[in-house]
C-alpha cells in the first residue's frame, strides 16, 4: 500500500514523527527518552488509529509503548495501517486487504476507533464499523475481554455511590465472532405485505459457546473464581443452548462458582451491586450493551480498555469508546483507555507482564498526581487535554524505577 510509513525505533534517543497517511491525521513530533538497555526482544505492532479520536489517543499509547519498551529492553516496530472511514477515503473499502494481511503478520494490533458521520448512511459494506467486524473475523479473535476496575483516585468521578463502586474489579468476557452480529441468515427482504424487512439471526452453536466459555472459566480460575453467565434463555433458543453448555462445562470447574442471569436483570444488578461480579460471560450483543453500561461504574468510557483474542495469532487491543467525531481534534479525549489497552497488549498479547505492570503503574501515578481529562475531572484536580495527559504518562514512566503491585482497590 502506497504511503504506509514504517517506524522503527531502537533503544536510543530518538526524534520520531508518527505521520498518518489518512485524512483524519495526527502529526506530532515526539522526543523519546530511552534507557541505555540494549533491546532484547523485538515486536511488530500494527497500529490502526482508525477514525476520529482514535487519532488523538493512539499516538499516546504508541509513545507509551515505545518508552516502556525501551525501559524494559523491548524493541517495537510500529506500522500504521488504515481501517474504517479513513480506509474508505483512501481506497474505498473499510478494511483494505493489505491492512488485514499486515495485521495478521504482526505480533499485536493496536486499534483506535472506527466510525465517521459521512459514512453513516452508506450500505453496510461501506460503513466504517464493517472494517472492524471484518478485522475481528479475519484474525479470528473470538474472545473479547473488557475489564472494569475502579481507580481509587477516581471515586469522585462516578455518579454512583462510593460504597457501591469502591473496590469493583470485574471482567466482561464477550463472545465476539458469532451470535447476532455475525450469524447467517441475515439481510433485507420483502414480506407478504410488500413491506421491507431487515433481519439478523441470533444463533450460537455448541462449539462457539464452548470456545468462549472455556476462556471465561480459565480466567475465572485465576481470579476470584466466580462466573456469571448472562443470556436471555427465557426466550432465545441460542441462549437456551448457551445456558445448557455453560452449565455442563461448570462440572469440569468445581472451583468456579457459576450463576446465570437474564440480560435485563444483569443490567440492573451491574449498576446496583457491581461488586458481586467477578467474570461476566456473555454473547456479542449483550456484551456490547453491558460494557457501555459498565462504564458508569468507573465513571467514564474513556477509562475502559479491551483485548480481543483468538487461539493463536495477534490480538486486537482497543479502547471501548468509539470515534467520538464531535471531540475529534479538540485535544479533549481521554487517552487512558488507549494506554490501558496498551497494558493489555503487553499483558495478554506479548506476555510481557513486567512492562505491562510498569505502564499500569504510570497510569496510577498520573492519577495520583491529580491530572484529569474533561470526562473525569472533578473539583481540586488538574484539568488537562489528551496530549498533556500523554506527556504526564511519559514523565511518570521516566520517573518510576520500581513497579509496585496491588494498587487497585
Ligand atoms: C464495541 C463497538 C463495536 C461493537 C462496533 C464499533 C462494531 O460498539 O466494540 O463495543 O459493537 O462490537
Ligand atoms: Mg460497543
Amino acid at each position: 500500500m502506497a504511503g504506509v510509513l514504517r517506524i522503527h525505533v531502537s533503544g536510543t534517543k530518538n526524534q520520531v514523527a508518527f505521520k498518518s497517511v489518512t485524512k483524519q491525521t495526527f502529526k506530532r513530533p515526539s522526543v523519546i527518552r530511552c534507557a541505555a538497555y540494549s533491546p532484547k526482544k523485538q515486536y511488530n505492532i500494527a497500529v490502526l488509529p482508525g477514525d476520529g479520536i482514535g487519532n488523538d489517543v493512539i499516538p499516546v499509547a504508541v509513545d507509551a509503548l515505545r518508552l516502556v519498551g525501551s525501559l524494559e529492553g523491548l524493541e517495537f516496530t510500529f506500522e500504521e495501517l488504515p481501517i474504517g472511514g479513513v480506509a474508505l477515503d483512501l481506497v474505498g473499502v473499510p478494511l483494505p486487504e493489505e491492512t488485514l494481511r499486515r495485521a495478521k503478520q504482526s505480533d499485536a494490533v493496536l486499534l483506535g476507533a472506527v466510525g465517521w458521520p459521512q459514512w453513516d448512511d452508506q450500505p453496510k459494506h461501506l460503513k466504517p464499523i464493517t472494517g472492524l467486524l471484518q478485522l475481528r473475523a479475519g484474525l479470528e479473535v473470538f474472545s473479547n475481554l473488557r475489564p472494569i476496575r475502579v481507580f481509587p483516585q477516581l471515586i469522585g468521578s462516578t455518579c454512583l455511590r462510593t460504597e457501591t463502586v469502591q473496590g469493583v474489579d470485574l471482567m466482561i468476557i464477550r463472545e465476539l465472532t458469532g451470535g447476532i452480529y455475525n450469524a447467517q441468515p441475515r439481510g433485507f427482504t420483502t414480506n407478504e405485505k410488500g413491506e421491507e424487512v431487515g433481519f439478523s439471526t441470533e444463533s450460537y452453536s455448541s462449539s462457539e459457546v464452548d470456545h468462549i466459555a472455556r476462556v471465561a472459566f480459565e480466567i475465572a480460575k485465576q481470579r476470584r473464581g466466580k462466573l456469571c453467565s448472562v443470556d436471555k434463555a427465557a426466550i432465545l433458543e441460542g441462549s437456551m443452548l448457551w445456558r445448557k453448555r455453560v452449565t455442563e462445562m461448570a462440572s469440569e470447574y468445581p472451583e468456579v462458582e457459576v450463576t446465570h442471569l437474564l440480560i435485563d436483570t444483569a443490567a440492573m444488578d451491574l449498576i446496583r451491586h457491581p461488586k458481586q461480579f467477578d467474570i461476566i460471560l456473555t454473547g456479542v450483543m449483550f456484551g456490547d450493551i453491558l460494557s457501555d453500561l459498565a462504564a458508569v461504574i468507573p465513571g467514564s468510557v474513556g477509562l475502559l480498555p479491551s483485548a480481543s483474542l483468538g487461539d493463536s495469532g495477534p490480538g486486537i487491543f482497543e479502547p471501548v469508546h468509539g470515534s467520538a467525531p464531535k471531540h475529534y481534534g479538540k485535544d479533549t479525549a481521554n487517552p487512558l483507555a488507549s494506554v490501558l489497552s496498551a497494558v493489555m497488549l503487553l499483558r495478554y498479547g506479548l506476555k510481557e507482564e513486567k512492562a505491562a505492570k510498569r505502564l499500569e503503574e504510570a497510569v496510577f501515578d498520573v492519577l495520583d498526581r491529580g491530572f484529569r481529562t474533561r470526562d473525569i475531572h472533578t473539583t481540586g484536580t488538574i484539568l488537562v487535554g489528551c496530549k498533556r495527559m500523554g506527556q504526564e504518562i511519559m514523565s511518570s514512566l521516566n520517573a518510576k524505577v520500581l513497579v509496585s503491585n496491588g494498587r487497585f482497590n
